[in-house]
């Protein structure tokens, strides 16, 4: 059951799909108060746990921290950090009572989760007037379950993104992207998408293209499609000033740019220097942003990654000419500790800080607002806006799309990845438990810079790092400039680099599958073990193994030099192991603990007791994959069930009848009921 309570007169963001009525009666869930700040109050039980809160730092249970909402860009962001890229104001408080609960605002929020005091919640709003959703339900997949309803179908992407793909801030031109290609192609490592980051536009111009370094996009777009490759470019959200460049000078006759006070408009430093930022809650400028996305489509494009968009910004132009100015005063004095420390402060502060935020206004239709007010949904509104103009322009088709900067409702349209992060052991942990607290937000397609952003990876890292992202929808190895270079063909143990991405594309129709499944009912593909298997009190602990899909039980290796790790079952299960798809044994497995070994160059994982994995032959491309043939991996004498969910993978809408069901038996016969079903060969684990 859900109810909603209004107070003010919030913004319209987006994010609730179904226009519901607010309640009469006051919000009782909370002790709610108005001073300085909106604030809601919440005494826990002793044994509550709190779950959601989509992009976030720490553990899956988000007890005992604060968190902030307020979209930021934090590259090098650690424990104690309290934003990230993205806001997703959703959670679940589970414990005797099970409640779900949405603050839809898109200016900041606080979440104390327990920090303050451990035994109460305090949520802050900055703005008075914001909606708040309580959800009450029988179990927490209930309560997501509605949530998701409410909030929207998550958007499913063209299968070809659920191949592996390949980025580096750093390929310079076509010679470095038909280099990458042909390294993956010779070398037999399955490929589908290599990246162009910001080096591929001219001086750092959305819908420019360097012609001296590349000077035929559209011809290299088909040169790699023949390759079975997807190119797929960065947008970012400022626009460059500069006299003559078409989107700068349209953006300012239509007034399309964010302003400020006076209507002059806003100056901030990005990529190539001074910048105005669309204002994308304007619709008109949406639209209009949204139509230059055609150059790029009409060349063949069909991927797209929306970049700097919380936004970003490196400096106003008006904040650092303030710095400048006071910089004079330090010249030629003895910078004592209190001087010294007020430079650096100056200089630090310019990037991203918040009183720019206040210094532009969007025009929307619901009157002129200042930025801040509704600063977490920028990102989310240029993404609709490229969302909306891909159905326009490319409506017989999927287009691939994910954000950096989000909010609930942009779920619908695009994905996200998890923003900048770091060659860290931590920040591969910090990716497997943020995909279940993305998925309950509805985002699921997403996935981490696998190997690292920032800093310098290592082979062991990159080599566990993959083995975790074989599960992810997106796949895609990422890193900084300036970084070591991360493609896996550089480093020593090619073998393993093969396999380990082969065997993904043996799991892609069980991915894709349960993928668009968990999108079509609203529900959850990644899982903590609680969620379902809840009465068992040890599963409230375990934040390292996840529940994938139907079928699967995943427990990554996230730290180095270790040879293997702890696993609980909470349930009989079949253990695969696999050095390749062709190299795997299967072991029945008894519930309780183990202490599994994993060598750096195997994948292990587990199918869920009466369930079953149809694994393919994978291919060098998503376009080799044959899924009219499967094995199907089950253990003896289970009762298995899957429905296996196939389509072209490229038209818009999900397919009635693609589904396959499909059962083995006690005696390993097996039956299936659908239209084309697939070959099949059995393999039972005794
Ligand atoms: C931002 C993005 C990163 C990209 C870089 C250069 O840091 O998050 O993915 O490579 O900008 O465009």
């Amino acid at each position: 059951m859900i109810k909603k309570y209004r107070f003010g007169e919030p913004f319209e963001t987006g994010a609730v799909l179904e226009q519901k009525k607010a309640e009469d009666a006051e919000l009782t869930f909370f002790q709610v108060k108005q001073g300085e700040k909106l604030s809601f109050f919440k005494a826990l039980e002793e044994t509550d746990r709190i779950y959601g809160l989509g992009e976030n730092v720490r553990g899956i249970n988000k007890r005992g921290w604060i968190y902030k909402s307020e979209c930021n860009d934090v590259p090098i962001h650690r424990e104690d950090t309290r934003s990230l890229y993205g806001a997703h104001n959703f959670f679940v408080i589970e414990g005797k009572v099970k409640t779900g609960i949405f603050f839809d605002t898109p200016s900041a929020i606080t979440f104390d989760m327990g920090y303050t005091e451990y035994g109460s919640i305090l949520i802050e709003s900055e703005e008075p007037d914001l909606d708040v959703y309580i959800i009450e339900g029988g179990s927490i997949l209930d309560i997501v379950g509605e949530f998701r309803r409410i909030i929207g179908r998550s958007y499913i992407p063209p299968k070809w993104a659920f191949g592996y793909q390949q980025s580096r801030w750093g390929y310079r031109d076509e010679k470095d992207i038909r280099e990458v290609v042909r390294e993956h192609r010779s070398n037999h490592i399955p490929l589908d998408a290599v990246y162009m980051d910001i080096d591929y536009m001219e001086s750092y111009k959305d819908f420019s293209i360097d012609k001296s370094r590349f000077p035929d996009l559209k011809g290299l777009v088909q040169e790699m499609k023949e390759e079975h490759i997807h190119l797929v470019p960065i947008i970012d959200a400022g626009v460059k000033i500069e006299p003559g460049y078409q989107v700068y000078e349209e953006g300012c006759e239509k007034g399309y740019f964010c302003k400020e006070e006076d209507g002059t408009e806003f100056v901030a430093g990005v990529w190539p220097g001074q910048v105005h930022f669309p204002d994308f809650l304007n619709p008109d400028a949406g639209r209009w942003f949204g139509e230059h996305y055609r150059c790029l489509l009409d060349c063949g494009i069909d991927g797209f990654w929306n970049d700097m968009n919380e936004p970003a910004i490196f400096y106003s132009q008006k904040r650092l000419e303030k710095v400048f100015a006071k910089f004079g005063a330090y010249q030629g004095e003895n910078l004592d500790t209190h001087a010294f420390f007020k430079y650096l402060e100056a200089v630090n502060g310019l990037g991203g800080n918040s009183d720019d935020y206040k210094q532009f206004y969007h025009q929307t239709p619901m009157g002129r607002i200042r930025h801040d007010k509704v600063h977490n949904i920028y990102g989310y509104k240029m993404t609709e806006a490229a969302a909306d103009a891909f159905k326009r322009y490319a409506p017989e088709r999927r287009t691939l799309m994910f954000s950096r900067a989000s909010y609930i409702g942009m779920h619908r349209c695009s994905g996200i990845w998890q923003g900048d992060n770091l060659s860290w052991w931590s920040h591969l942990l910090l990716n497997i438990q943020m995909m279940p607290s993305l998925n309950m937000c509805g985002f699921l397609y997403t996935g981490a810079d696998i190997g690292g952003f920032g800093s310098d990876t290592t082979e062991d890292l990159l080599l566990r790092w993959l083995a975790f992202g074989i599960f992810t929808p997106l796949m895609r190895n990422h890193a900084s400039a300036g970084t070591r270079e991360q493609e896996v063909y550089r480093f020593g143990n090619q073998n393993a680099f093969r396999n380990i991405i082969g065997i993904r594309y043996g799991l892609i129709p069980y991915l894709y599958s349960e993928f668009v499944k968990c999108a079509g009912d609203n529900r959850m593909m990644f899982m903590p073990l609680s969620f379902v298997f809840g009465k068992d009190e040890r599963t409230y602990d375990i934040e390292d193994q996840l529940l994938v899909g139907d079928s699967l039980m995943i427990a990554p290796v996230y730290t180095q030099n270790a040879n293997g790790r702890f696993v609980y079952l909470p349930e009989d299960m079949v253990m695969v192991r696999m050095k390749s798809l062709k190299e795997k044994t299967l072991e029945k497995m008894k519930q309780g603990d183990h202490y599994i070994k994993v060598a750096a160059d195997e994948v292990v994982f587990f199918i869920r007791k009466n369930k079953m994995l149809p694994l393919s032959c994978g291919g060098e491309s998503i376009n080799e994959i044959d899924e009219n043939r499967f094995e199907l991996l089950a253990g003896a004498s289970w009762d298995s069930a899957y429905e296996l969910y196939r389509d072209d993978g490229y038209s818009s809408e999900i397919r009635e009848d693609g589904i396959i069901i499909v059962n083995i038996d006690k005696r390993g016969s097996v039956e299936m009921h659908g239209a084309d079903v697939p070959e099949v060969k059995v393999l039972l684990a005794d």
